[in-house]
């Protein structure tokens, strides 16, 4: 039978290319969405991916959730933590809320979806986590902090959680993907935008299907003897 693979913000962006490749690599996969409802639709319509709806900033959410697809689905075995929000400001326009919507979205998710995940997968003695950071999260970002700082947060967490599982057969990874062409670019003024690309040796920006193909890999069974790594994909922008 095929693995439960679970994708939060699994409906559109590097999410959706994540989810659709995973399902082409086999995995009965589940995408997660909060919001955007047509989106969604669009994407069931498309791919004939199941969805869930909630919130992952929400322990509670997440819980009914986990649950529902334990039950309908079946047990999850790889759970990708890509969900993921920007409120790009200068640290002295920056609001708190800013800073704490981008945190509870971006890092306390993935502390809800493993602290969720984990004591079944523990269990099975089985379990693949991959969480996507990013480049910013490495080397800091001009209006990232909030951003910058979770993304931060989610290497920390994967290499204390690779550790704690590695003796269970379980893997903990992080991806950390460059600048990618997606809707969550529309934000950055076009000038900015140009300065940016314009320090990407490849010249260009990564495609969502790129980094699908990485989580792939992490997630098979080639990968089981890869745990704690951030895996970054750049074009060159930052070398750890
Ligand atoms: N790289 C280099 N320089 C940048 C920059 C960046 N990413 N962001 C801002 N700057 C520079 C601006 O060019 C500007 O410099 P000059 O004064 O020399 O022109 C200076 O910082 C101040 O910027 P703004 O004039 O734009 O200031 P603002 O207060 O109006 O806006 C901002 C600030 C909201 C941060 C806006 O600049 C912005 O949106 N920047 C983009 C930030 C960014 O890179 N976000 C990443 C989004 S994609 C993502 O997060 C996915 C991922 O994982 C990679």
């Amino acid at each position: 039978m095929s693995r439960v693979a679970v994708v939060t913000g699994g409906t559109r962006g590097i999410g959706r290319a994540i989810s659709v490749g995973l399902k082409n690599a086999g995995f009965n996969v589940v995408a997660t969405y909060n919001a955007n409802d047509e989106a969604a639709q669009r994407f069931v319509a498309e791919t004939g991916i199941c969805i869930q709806k909630f919130d992952v900033s929400q322990f509670k959410e997440c819980e009914k959730a986990v649950q529902i697809i334990a039950k309908e689905v079946g047990p999850i075995e790889v759970l990708v933590n890509n969900a993921g929000i920007t409120r790009d400001a200068m640290l002295h326009k920056m609001e708190r809320e800013q800073w704490h919507e981008v945190i509870e979205t971006n890092l306390s998710s993935c502390f809800n979806m493993c602290r969720l995940v984990i004591e079944d997968m523990r269990a099975r003695n089985f379990g693949r986590i991959i969480n996507i950071t990013s480049v910013n999260g490495q080397k800091g970002q001009i209006g990232q902090v909030n951003y910058s700082a979770a993304k931060a947060g989610v290497i920390g967490l994967t290499k204390a959680l690779a550790q704690e599982s590695a003796a269970k057969g379980i893997t903990v990874n992080a991806v950390a993907p460059g600048y990618i062409k997606t809707d969550m670019l529309n934000t950055v003024p076009s000038t900015v935008m140009d300065k940016i690309i314009s320090l990407i040796p490849a010249g260009r920006l990564g495609s969502p299907e790129e980094v699908a193909k990485a989580v792939a890999f992490l997630a098979s069974d080639y990968a089981g003897y890869v745990t704690g790594i951030t895996f970054s994909m750049n074009g060159g922008q930052y070398f750890v």
